[in-house]
């Protein structure tokens, strides 16, 4: 009986552990818009897009993200080319934000809003981000 005490003690212990562990890489992987303090060069590093993806790499995100019906990289369309976008220094984080929830004010000349995109992965608005920010 001892025994058998032990072991189920230590069965606990291991998945608790396992759990403790599993938490903090879910905690690490999530992203919040709410804790402004939480990105540091190292944290954003491990965002889900770690490396800057070329033109031809992205290209497929900016299609099935539907961004290619407005945006160009070199010419506005309906909305900003991406260059110009790039210009305004945004964070990449900041460039996320702006995609789930647009701020037409922020282009006053352009006339047609852009869409909110909520539904975009965050992965892939993580990669288009860091794809506009090397267009500087
Ligand atoms: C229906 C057209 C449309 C679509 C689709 C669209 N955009 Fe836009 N986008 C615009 C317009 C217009 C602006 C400028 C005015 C505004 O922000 O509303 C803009 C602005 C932006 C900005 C700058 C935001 C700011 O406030 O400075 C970013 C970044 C951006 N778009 C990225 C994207 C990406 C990435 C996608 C695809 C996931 C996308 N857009 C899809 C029309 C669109």
């Amino acid at each position: 009986m001892k025994t058998f005490k032990s072991v189920l003690t230590t069965v606990f212990a291991t998945v608790v552990l396992m759990s403790c562990g599993g938490e903090k890489k879910k905690e690490k992987e999530s992203f919040s818009y709410e804790k402004e303090s939480a990105t540091n060069k190292s944290e954003v590093k491990e965002a889900p897009a770690v490396e800057v993806l070329t033109d031809k790499e992205v290209a497929p995100l900016l299609a099935k993200n539907t961004c290619v019906a407005c945006h160009k990289k070199d010419e506005k369309l309906i909305g900003p080319s991406y260059k110009d976008i790039a210009k305004r220094n945004y964070e990449d984080k900041r460039i996320v934000e702006l995609i789930y929830k647009p701020e037409p004010e922020n282009w006053p000349e352009y006339k047609v809003p852009m869409l909110a995109l909520p539904q975009v992965p965050k992965g892939d608005a993580f990669q288009i981000a860091r794809w506009i920010n090397s267009l500087k």
